[in-house]
């Protein structure tokens, strides 16, 4: 039986590629954001993942406006990164795993989750960056699974929706007959807004209850309509969804390994945290 042995959760912001690019790790607007990540690295060398699950959001580089699945998933045997047009390198290929893609696929549609199944796929800064963070040589040690979310073109698929997406994928793990090691990956957020009236928001007090509630009260979000997530965390805050599909795919009680909390990175307000079951 396949086993879920953490999830970490953490923002993805295009300028994180420039930044790496240049070596900018320990300058001072910089390293509050990279320092968060050697514990996170330390935890990944001893928890020894197979394959990561990535739940993000696409920003237009596999799926634009003109069709946008509520929720995908990838059942390719290799993922490629493209020009997305921020001037960031593009980053290595990445190694899919079909077979997992084929059995999660068949259990989330068991389950009544109408998933676009995609035997191609690029995947974007949401994907390759915070996989870069967790790998800085880019040598990726694992194979991946995409899940992709639509937080961008209303309607948006509600909190609680993406809750139990996240639950049905860590059932559907649980049952896979292999002995993989799997880390769970959510990308996106904290509170930002890019564009409009509000663009620059940002919303601690918001944030630090959302990464505290993922601990204690992991379904306190959903409490929320995704109108409501974007008041609260800002039209590009509300790719919190991606955490809240990972944090589902968690047991009810779990610990808290690592967090960290920075403001700003870019027009962001940067989390990371890493969860493992109690
Ligand atoms: C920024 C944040 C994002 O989540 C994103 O996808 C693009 C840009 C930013 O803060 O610059
Ligand atoms: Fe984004």
């Amino acid at each position: 039986m396949a086993k879920i042995v953490g999830t970490i959760t953490t923002s993805h912001v295009p300028a994180i590629g420039g930044a790496i690019a240049k070596g900018l790790q320990n300058d001072p607007y910089w390293k509050p954001f990279f320092d968060g990540f050697p514990p996170v690295r330390d935890w990944l060398a001893s928890v020894k993942p197979d394959v990561v699950v990535v739940a993000y959001n696409d920003h237009g580089l596999n799926f634009f406006l003109d069709k946008m699945p509520t929720f995908a998933i990838g059942a390719a045997p290799e993922y490629r990164n493209a020009d997305e047009g921020w001037g960031i390198p593009v980053v290595p290929p990445f190694q899919g795993d079909p077979a997992l893609s084929w059995h999660m696929i068949e259990s989330l549609v068991a389950e009544d989750f109408d998933l676009v199944t995609c035997q191609e796929m690029s995947v974007d800064h949401a994907f390759t960056l915070p996989m870069a963070l967790l790998w800085p040589e880019q040598k990726w040690p694992v194979r991946t699974v995409p899940v992709v979310v639509n937080t961008v073109q209303s309607p948006l698929p509600s909190a609680a929706r993406c809750y139990k997406l996240g639950q049905a994928i860590g059932r559907a793990i649980a049952s896979w007959p292999g002995d993989e090691r799997v880390v769970v990956l959510g990308t996106g957020g904290l509170s930002h807004q890019l564009d409009g009236e509000r663009a620059g928001f940002i919303n601690k007090d918001f944030d630090l209850k959302f990464m505290e509630s993922l601990v204690n009260d992991p379904t306190w979000a959903t409490q929320y309509s995704t109108v409501e997530l974007v008041e609260l965390a800002g039209t590009q805050g509300v790719e919190l969804l991606n955490w809240l599909v990972a944090r589902g795919t968690l047991p009810n009680k779990v610990r808290q390994v690592h967090v960290n909390y920075h403001i700003p990175i870019s027009n962001t307000a940067s989390g990371l945290q890493v969860l493992e079951p109690a």
